[in-house]
């Protein structure tokens, strides 16, 4: 017997005064030195910003980077998703405190990273992908940022910069990996278009966060004041 399951997904959306903002992208887009960069910057310019990450520094995410990232312990893909879910979870908690303070948030990766990897990882088709994570996770009950900034650049850039202390057979395994990684955000991307804004970050460090500077000061004084005096 077969059942056709069909429904609409939305996400929660932020009610507090903060901001949260993601950066997204595949690995060496920049999102790290980015998120730093931009939280020292907003600092510096008088806003109550804050730097977080995923997985995060707590006790799931901790483990998530110690024992499976390592790859101390191989673990299938579906766990590790639902591992990075209870990660999130926990970051959730802390993302509604700031957010209700009024905080900007900049989060070095969120839950896209998460599906876009989940669909790397299981090489199924995607539609199918994100009907059942939708059905078996908690995904629609985390909070959407205000805006993630995907950071478009080419896989060739990637490698370059990620790949400079690689030996050959990585070097291949990391291209393999970042097309199917590339495509999995391209569909996304594609799929829910009005949550992405791409920012060409194949350009110097200096011009990209003058970029994601640009468009967070526009956003966050047109709609949060939360410049402190
Ligand atoms: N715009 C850029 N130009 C040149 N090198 C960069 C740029 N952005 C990042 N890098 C370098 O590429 C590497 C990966 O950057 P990182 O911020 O860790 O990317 P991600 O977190 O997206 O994987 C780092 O060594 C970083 O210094
Ligand atoms: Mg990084």
């Amino acid at each position: 017997m077969k059942y056709k399951v069909s429904f609409s997904i939305d996400f929660r959306r932020n009610p507090y005064r903060g901001k949260f903002i993601a950066l997204e992208g595949i690995d060496g887009s920049g999102k790290t030195i980015q998120t730093a960069r931009i939280v020292e910057a907003l600092k510096e310019k008088g806003y109550d910003a804050i730097g977080m990450k995923e997985p995060t520094d707590l006790v799931i995410g901790k483990f998530i980077k110690q024992e499976v990232l390592s790859g101390k312990i191989s673990i299938p893909p579906v766990a590790i998703q639902y591992l990075f879910s209870a990660d999130r979870s926990m970051h959730q908690v802390e993302i509604e405190k700031l957010l209700k303070k009024g905080k900007i948030i900049v989060s070095d990766r969120y839950f896209w990273s998460a599906v876009c990897y989940g669909i790397a990882d299981l090489d199924q088709v995607a539609d199918y992908y994100i009907t059942v994570l939708s059905l078996l996770s908690p995904y629609n009950r985390f909070l959407k940022p205000d805006i993630t900034y995907f950071l478009d650049i080419p896989i060739k850039t990637a490698l370059k910069r990620i790949g400079k202390s690689s030996k050959h057979n990585e070097i291949y395994d990391n291209e393999k990996k970042l097309v199917k990684i590339k495509r999995a955000y391209d569909f996304i991307k594609k799929k829910f278009e009005k949550e992405f804004v791409a920012v060409d970050a194949d350009k110097t460090i200096e011009e990209v966060t003058d970029e994601l500077l640009k468009r967070i000061e526009k956003s966050a004084k047109r709609v949060h004041k939360v410049k402190s005096s």
